[in-house]
């Protein structure tokens, strides 16, 4: 909500200057000029969709080309090779027909690259986002469509035999617009391939994606309808994706390759949907599938820089981490790599002289392929492997499989990823210096929401004092970086923390809950206690103590909570530490202001609609997350509104999620191991049939009836007959077009007919019977968000399993 307020804030004060003085420059004739110091210093497409001109950026300007009309400004296109200007900058369609940027002392920094500019009668932005520079009989000249940058829009054609620009250049950051080190081209030879750049130079490293359409290719088009393909010599198209596209009438689209090297079709809705402008844009599909395990050939560092390791997060995007031990070198970008955070190991003739200070941590599933040096395959442990790069000065780190191999990795270690299902153990050597954190470290998720709302007061004041006095121009560029620096932050914010996990003492977490004193909660097989940790200045924290653990397994319950741990999500409660003393075994997570979702739909104060909306999107996007994207898949089991946790902004945080594998004994299920709780458990439960990540779609789909509809899906009440029951009672009222039924009392849901709808269709593929006809999580966010359609979803329990599929 505050999100959603937040943008529309800034969306009426940015648009407000727009519609004073709506003008439509359709033709800028030649002399016309403006500076980044006059009001507007724009021209905006006839729709006004589009505007190029100065576009302000961190108290500078790009000469830039973006989108205008949607709370998400976003450029599609720079000029001076995204290098900002300063104030007093000048751009002019000069009486010679060229496109020039001046500075404010007068001296030309970049002009349009036009063969004959004497040709040009007029410049226009079009309502393509094409701007261009076109002569009396609407010829271009020039035209941005042919220069790109880092984005392609719909209509716009690489054509390499037109003699134009084939390429997209990435850029460094999110933030910073100057060319970075991934390039796109469609060569020459046909072959559409994604490669990376030894900067400073041009020089090329292997493709790391490739099309293979040589002496085929010809066009790369993304036509008008939102499809981006090739064009083959030998006729037809091949497509980048198999995403049917959705509508360019209703959403706006690019294509991006983006600063982490992929490539990425984007859809934004072009009026504002009921909930609210979405934060940003929507990915429908992208390229390479996995660039983390991409191969950049024999040279380069890939998509991380040396010394980091490749992740991917929830929207399947890149992330790179550091090893332990060593710290990014610029924090504020991630991907130029990591250094150690301690003295390297100097070499000796006396090798039991070099050990003194070092020692071997463990970071499973990860691998650094490119970095060999050595390999042992005779049947050599894990213990020999580190023992043998301890002892090595020349080792960085070693990587063990299966207690058969052994690799000894030199530094800096290159291209490395996380692969969940590697089984490789990585064992980095760390020298013992850093090996102890700084304890305000290692509670990153206080210290960063406080931030936020912090940062929220001050723009509410920000914005109020600015609104009062006046609509300058000035002042909306002011909003407008306040808006963008905020945006930004709260993208970084979730990303930061580490996968410090503390190890508490059973008489610490004893002191800090008063002796057990003041009961959260209770479970089946645990207890919740709410703790102040008096050593991190007052720290609120709530205290599991886990009675039915398998007794005697201590590196299983380490394991599973380094896994829990290693999980970071914004949807998700933060495991912040573990007791593991003796018989005792606590998990200490951080505490959730407002407790369990459960109060807040079957209590006496229900949550209005548009939260609970919110609430349904994150916990989709947490648990499409568990399932795809922490370093080892994360299967619930108990999905239900008791394990939904909501902060003191009402955000949606998964609790408990990890638990089911502590607590079973071994991994198969057996009729007796059925986990979870009635009324939300998957079908297959009680069937002979596998148990996947389905189970969880199901108990969603059971929950998310229960938040749009307000009751349980059974309910307890046994005096009546014949109970009814939720999930069947929403399939009939489906069916039979009657869903304000299910909503009786609630005006707001009954009145935005659209998204009811289509989330009770999402619930209804949900619980399909069949889990292969249920659609994984991440399809669910994609649904909910609309950013794919929902088909029509067919009963969910028929007599038999049929072969309906899925969706579009
Ligand atoms: C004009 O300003 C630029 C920086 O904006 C500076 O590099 C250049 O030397 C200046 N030229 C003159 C003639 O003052
Ligand atoms: C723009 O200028 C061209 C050439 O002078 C002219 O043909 C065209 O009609 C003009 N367009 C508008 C919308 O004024
Ligand atoms: C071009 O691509 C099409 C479709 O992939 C294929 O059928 C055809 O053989 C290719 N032609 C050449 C010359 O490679
Ligand atoms: C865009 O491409 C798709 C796939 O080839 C095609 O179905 C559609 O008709 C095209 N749209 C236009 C406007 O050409
Ligand atoms: C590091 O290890 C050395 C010897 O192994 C020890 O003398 C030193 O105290 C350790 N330093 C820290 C900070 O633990
Ligand atoms: C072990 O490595 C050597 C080369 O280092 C290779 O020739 C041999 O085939 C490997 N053995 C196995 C079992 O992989
Ligand atoms: C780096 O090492 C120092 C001490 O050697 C430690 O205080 C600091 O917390 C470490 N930084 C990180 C990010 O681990
Ligand atoms: C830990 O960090 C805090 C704030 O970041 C700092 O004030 C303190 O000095 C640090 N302590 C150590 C031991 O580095
Ligand atoms: C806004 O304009 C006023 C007067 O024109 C100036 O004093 C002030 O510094 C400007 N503010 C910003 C943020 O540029
Ligand atoms: C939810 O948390 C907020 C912020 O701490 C608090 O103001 C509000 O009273 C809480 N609501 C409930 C029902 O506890």
């Amino acid at each position: 909500m505050a999100s959603f307020f937040h943008h529309l804030f800034c969306f009426l004060l940015l648009q407000l200057p727009l519609f004073i003085s709506a003008q439509t420059y359709n033709n800028i004739t030649l002399g016309t000029s403006i500076s980044n110091l006059q009001e507007n210093p724009y021209w905006t497409s006839p729709s006004g969709d589009f505007a190029f001109g100065f576009y302000p950026h961190q108290n500078l300007f790009l000469l830039a080309t973006w989108y205008s009309k949607i709370p998400v400004r976003t450029v599609v296109w720079t000029a001076n090779d995204g290098k900002p200007v300063e104030r007093g900058a000048k751009i002019e369609l000069t009486s010679n027909g060229v496109l020039s940027l001046t500075t404010s002392n007068g001296t030309e920094i970049w002009k349009d690259e036009a063969i004959d500019n004497s040709q040009v009668a007029y410049a226009a932005i079009l309502d393509t986002g094409n701007f261009v520079l076109s002569t009396a009989e609407s010829e271009f000249v020039w035209a941005t469509f042919e220069n790109p940058t880092d984005t392609i829009l719909p209509n716009q054609i690489l054509d390499f035999s037109k003699q134009t620009d084939t390429k997209l250049s990435s850029r460094v950051t999110e933030d910073d617009y100057t060319i970075g080190k991934f390039e796109l081209e469609l060569q020459s030879d046909g072959n559409l391939v994604f490669y990376t750049i030894a900067r400073p130079t041009q020089s090329r490293n292997e493709p790391y994606w490739a099309s293979n359409t040589v002496n085929n290719g010809t066009q790369l088009v993304f036509n008008q309808t939102g499809y981006i393909y090739l064009t083959l010599r030998s006729g037809g198209i091949r497509s980048l994706s198999s995403e049917r596209p959705v509508s360019t009438e209703e959403y706006y689209q690019r294509a991006t390759l983006d600063y982490d090297g992929v490539f990425r079709q984007y859809t934004y809705p072009k009026s504002s949907p009921r909930n609210g402008w979405p934060e940003s844009w929507s990915t429908s599909w992208s390229l390479p599938q996995d660039i983390c395990a991409s191969s950049f050939g024999g040279v380069g560092s890939g998509v991380c820089g040396f010394n980091s390791y490749c992740r991917r997060d929830v929207e399947q995007r890149p992330e790179c981490l550091c090893p332990p031990g060593y710290i990014f070198i610029d924090p504020g970008n991630t991907f130029k790599g990591c250094k150690p955070n301690f003295t390297q190991q100097v070499c000796e003739a006396d090798e039991s002289r070099i050990v003194d200070g070092f020692e071997m941590q463990e970071l499973s599933n990860t691998d650094w392929p490119f970095a060999d040096y050595e390999w042992f395959n005779n049947s050599v442990n894990q213990d020999w492997c580190e023992e043998t790069c301890l002892k090595d000065c020349f080792c960085a780190a070693a990587i063990s499989r299966g207690g058969s191999d052994c690799w000894l990795k030199k530094f800096p270690l290159s291209r490395g990823f996380m692969n969940p299902s590697s089984d490789r153990i990585a064992l980095i050597k760390v020298g013992n210096s850093s090996a102890e954190g700084n304890s305000s470290d290692r509670f990153p998720p206080t210290t960063v929401y406080n931030g936020n709302n912090e940062e929220k007061r001050n723009w509410i004041l920000l914005g109020s004092s600015l609104l009062a006095i006046s609509f300058a121009l000035n002042l909306s560029l002011l909003i407008y970086s306040a808006c963008y620096k905020k945006q930004t932050k709260t993208q970084t914010a979730t990303r930061s923390f580490g996968p410090n996990l503390r190890s508490f003492t059973y008489n610490e977490l004893d002191e800090a809950t008063d002796g057990f004193k003041e009961q959260l909660g209770m479970g089946a097989f645990s207890t919740v206690y709410k703790g102040v940790l008096k050593s991190d200045t007052g720290c609120l924290v709530a205290v599991k103590r886990l009675d039915k653990v398998v007794q005697g397994n201590d590196k299983e319950f380490q394991a599973e909570v380094s896994a829990i741990g290693k999980t970071n999500h914004k949807n998700l409660v933060q495991l912040l530490g573990f007791c593991n003393e003796e018989a005792h075994r606590l998990l200490v997570y951080e505490f959730m202001v407002n407790g369990s979702l459960e109060n807040f739909l079957f209590g006496s104060s229900k949550l209005d609609w548009k939260k609970r909306i919110q609430i349904v999107f994150g916990i989709a996007r947490g648990l499409a997350y568990l399932h795809e994207d922490c370093s080892s898949q994360i299967i619930h089991c108990d999905i239900k509104p008791q394990n939904i946790l909501l902060d003191e902004s009402y955000v949606a945080r998964i609790s408990d999620f990890g638990l089911a594998k502590l607590l079973k004994s071994d991994q198969t299920r057996t009729t007796t191991g059925i986990r979870g709780t009635r009324g939300y458990v998957a079908p297959e439960w009680f069937r002979n049939m596998p148990i996947t990540a389905k189970v969880d779609v199901y108990s969603f789909g059971i929950m998310l009836l229960e938040i749009i509809c307000c009751r349980k899906n059974v309910e307890a009440d046994v005096g009546d007959e014949d109970i009814e029951i939720l999930s069947d009672m929403a399939y009939e009222c489906y069916e039979q077009k009657a869903l304000y039924l299910l909503v009786a009392d609630d005006e707001e849901a009954k009145n935005d007919g659209k998204s009811l709808e289509s989330m009770i269709m999402v619930a209804l593929w949900c619980i399909q019977e069949d889990p292969i006809l249920r659609p994984t999580m991440k399809k669910v966010t994609q649904m909910l968000e609309g950013v794919v359609e929902v088909s029509i979803p067919p009963s969910p329990n028929p007599s038999s399993f049929s072969n309906i599929s899925p969706i579009g």
